[in-house]
């Protein structure tokens, strides 16, 4: 009994050493042997809350890739402990997953599962431009993805381009080539060569002369129509430079009026793609906090919103958007300047975004941990208020000077204030949803700080 026990304990080590070699713990030799391989690496910091909870899901990155025979090699390095690597890799921040592959190096910015980072290694491992030999293959991707862009046509300057592209933007998305007679019947196409893209049920063709560069064609192309739009989503359609026009609702709580709204959001998508898809990315988001967080103030559930995500400013339509009519005269209204844009990034906003991180911060503090937060914040303010106390009865008996000093110091709440806008380059990352999901308001802790110091 006790044999097959030790036996099963070794079998369980052999077997959870067998799990962890899967993922190749690097140092500073790496980069030196890395050419011969693809390689997918986790840069972190041992301190770092992130890596920690990346680590696991890491290990189960490596057993999967290593399962499926993939030729992709998984590691980890200490960035901290091997800075010069980390820097070489232009590292900034903890964790960052890159896939090297030769000399082309490409970032993850993904959510961190593990099903997104391995269809991630295994997009971008192999070849940028992948070919559709037959119908069958074509149906059979087309079925798969639903976004699908496929150069069609023979060598063309257009095909080196498109292929110097692919390279670049296999990050986000596939990409086929595929000759005319492999496409279904429906699908005509103009003129040969093309880059076309199939989605939303339609076909669209790159033209030269109207959508400027192909990656920026390519770009603004590698999203669906309308889109369920969170964070990440909205990091990423920064790239695009599309304004973001969104309803904002609550899904859990679906209203008349929400259904509405986003069903006419998604008809504007759909009927007057030509007309807009230039310019405007549709989707709906669901809650709002993280929009509250974002323009430093409160939409209500459900609202209409555009987001300029190139200089941060918002658009808010004055009423209620009930018909079709309605919702484009204000679309265009945002198109044509008439409408009133809020927010920025002016140095003015730049400032109410410092006051209102730095407040929410203390806010999140307060919440979590109130006694921490009586002890980080309310010792300070004792201190200086007896401080204070000190010096005004020594000078003056006026006490109504006892604010000034906490006034110049920021620390009495005269910046509460709920316009502005979140900066769409803090965007990144699950931290950046918590954090503004955390936003809720107190005024009670805010508005009297030097009490809430002293009930403590
Ligand atoms: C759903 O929303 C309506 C209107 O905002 C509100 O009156 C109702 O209480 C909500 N129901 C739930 C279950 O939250
Ligand atoms: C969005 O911001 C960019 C950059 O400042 C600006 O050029 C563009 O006109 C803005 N769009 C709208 C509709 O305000």
């Amino acid at each position: 009994m006790a044999e097959v026990k030790s036996t099963l304990v070794c079998a369980v080590i052999l077997l959870s050493s067998a799990v962890f070699a899967l993922v190749e713990d690097l140092d500073d030799t790496f980069k030196d042997s890395r050419m011969d391989d693809v390689w997918l690496v986790d840069f972190y910091a041992p301190w770092c809350g992130y890596c920690k909870k990346l680590e696991p899901v890491w290990q189960e990155v490596g057993a999967e890739l290593k399962g499926s025979g993939s030729p992709v090699r998984v590691g980890k390095i200490d960035a901290t402990a091997f800075a010069g690597v980390a820097s070489e890799f232009g590292v900034r921040g903890y964790p960052t997953i890159k896939l090297l592959k030769g000399e082309l190096t490409y970032n993850y910015k993904g959510p961190r599962t593990k099903d997104d980072i391995i269809e991630f290694a295994n997009r971008v491992a192999g070849p940028a431009v992948r070919s559709l030999p037959s119908k069958q293959m074509f149906d059979h991707v087309m079925r798969r993805h639903n976004i699908l862009f496929v150069y069609v046509g023979r060598d063309s300057p257009l095909k080196e381009k498109y292929m110097e592209v692919a390279s670049e933007l296999i990050v986000y998305t596939y990409f086929f080539a595929a000759s005319e007679d492999v496409l279904p019947k429906e699908v005509t196409i103009p003129e040969l060569p093309a880059v076309v893209v199939f989605k939303d049920g339609a076909y669209f063709t790159y033209d030269e002369y109207q959508d400027s560069s192909l990656s920026s064609w390519i770009n603004k192309e590698r999203f669906l129509g309308y889109l369920q739009i969170d964070g990440f989503v909205l990091y990423e359609l920064g790239e695009t430079g599309k304004l973001v026009a969104m309803a904002v609702v609550d899904e859990k709580n679906l209203t008349e009026d929400s259904i509405r709204l986003k069903t006419l959001v998604q008809r504007v998508s759909t009927e007057y793609r030509d007309h807009f898809t230039r310019d405007i990315q549709f989707g709906h988001m669901d809650g709002n906090d993280y929009i509250n967080g974002l323009i430093m103030g409160e939409v209500a559930v459900p609202s209409f919103i555009i987001l300029n995500t190139s200089n941060e400013q918002y658009f808010l339509p004055s009423g209620p958007l009930e018909t079709m009519d309605q919702l484009l005269s204000f679309i265009n209204s945002v198109l044509d300047g008439t409408a009133q844009a809020q927010g920025g990034d002016s140095i003015f906003q730049r400032v109410r975004r410092l006051a209102y991180d730095a407040k929410s911060t203390v806010m999140s503090v307060f919440q979590t941990s109130p006694v921490l937060g009586c002890f980080l914040f309310g010792l300070p303010l004792g201190v200086i208020s007896l401080m204070c106390y000190g010096i005004c009865t020594a000078e003056t008996d006026d006490g109504a000077e006892d604010l000034e000093p906490l006034k110049r110091e920021g620390l009495t709440d005269e910046e509460d204030d709920d316009e502005g806008q979140r900066q769409p380059m803090e965007l990144e990352g699950p931290g950046a949803r918590a954090r503004a999901s955390r936003r809720r308001r107190s005024p009670s802790l805010t508005r009297k700080p030097i009490n809430a110091g002293v009930r403590c």
